[in-house]
């Protein structure tokens, strides 16, 4: 790593939202391995290439996530029950919601629909598509980060709802850490988790390296949004997304590449790359059905029903709070 600031970093370093990200991204890439946060993925530009990607045809997760929704709404509107706030953590676009609303009919006059999402413009334009589309929900958006602590309105029985296999992009003590947060806030209630399985590693490699280049447009967004908002001068060109299955630790692990030795500045700091040198970006992990009943069980919920599809391919479980 060089450090050749001419101001002091902290001077140079922007502050609020995209400050978290300058002052993350310059001890990310000071540190070894090399590594971000997923969560700097989404900014518009992000979120909507996440959308491309769960419509390629091989991000299988999205399609069959939203078959298990679709098929077994009504089971699952009948745990969430009608009188309850139902909180979605990192709510995105909204779509998968639709699909739980589609179970609820009359009873979602009287639920409280509570989008948390990271993106505030973004949850804005989402939560009023949802209202035109069922103008007697009560939608109150919450724009936080899930991973912080954040207010929530008070005074009904909360359900949350974390479809998308979210949780699989935290490691096992963050994982558990989130859950067992999760449970503190739905105190009484439950929450629907969607997560994706262990499967032949063929499979996954395709779901993270699709032919239309999509995936890899997404991983490279991060060094794209650090030139526009951090002022970075990351050569996109020089960068190669790579991902791979790694059957040990059950998680599929995105990285960008130096394709040669490079110079790159952020936030007024010199970061020096060999040929070969990686950013670790994203990691996300595969679990089985029992894996997640025991990640539940040790997070303060008790382990309640599951939906799978025929091939198993993905879960959603019903967790009620202990
Ligand atoms: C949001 N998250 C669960 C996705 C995943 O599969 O880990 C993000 C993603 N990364 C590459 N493709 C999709």
């Amino acid at each position: 790593m060089l450090t050749t600031a001419t101001t002091s970093t902290a001077a140079r370093l922007p502050s609020g939202e995209r400050g978290a990200f300058a002052r993350d991204l310059v001890a990310g890439l000071g540190s070894r391995p090399r590594t971000i946060a997923a969560k700097y993925f989404y900014d518009a530009e992000g979120s909507a290439l996440f959308e491309r990607i769960c419509r390629t045809p091989e991000y299988y997760p999205a399609r069959v996530e939203t078959r298990i929704l679709a098929e077994h709404a009504r089971e699952m509107a009948g745990m969430i029950g009608a009188d309850a706030d139902l909180v979605e953590f990192g709510a995105g676009s909204l779509e998968k919601i639709r699909l739980l609303l589609g179970g609820m009919d009359a009873a979602s006059a009287s639920l409280r629909y509570v989008p948390v999402d990271i993106s505030r413009d973004h949850l804005a334009g989402a939560a009023a598509a949802l209202q035109a589309i069922h103008p007697a929900l009560r939608i109150v958006p919450v724009a936080a980060d899930f991973t912080q602590p954040f207010a929530l309105p008070d005074g009904r029985r909360r359900v949350g709802f974390f479809p998308g296999s979210t949780l699989g992009n935290f490691h096992g003590a963050e994982a558990r850490a989130l859950l067992r947060r999760f449970a503190g806030l739905l105190r009484g209630g439950g929450l629907l988790l969607g997560i994706d399985l262990v499967k032949d590693p063929a499979m996954l490699h395709a779901a993270y390296n699709d032919a239309g280049g999509v995936t890899a447009a997404f991983n490279l967004n991060l060094l794209a949004r650090a030139n526009r908002e951090l002022g970075a001068d990351f050569d996109l060109r020089a960068f190669h997304h790579y991902a791979c299955y790694q059957p040990m630790t059950r998680r599929v692990e995105m990285h960008l590449v130096s394709a040669k030795a490079q110079r790159v500045t952020v936030g007024g700091r010199r970061f020096a790359f060999a040929e070969g040198d990686a950013i670790h970006t994203e990691n996300s992990y595969k679990y089985s059905i029992e894996a997640v009943r025991e990640l539940a069980s040790a997070s303060g919920f008790r382990p309640a029903a599951c939906w799978t599809d025929p091939e198993r391919l993905f879960s959603v479980h019903w967790l009620e709070t202990l």
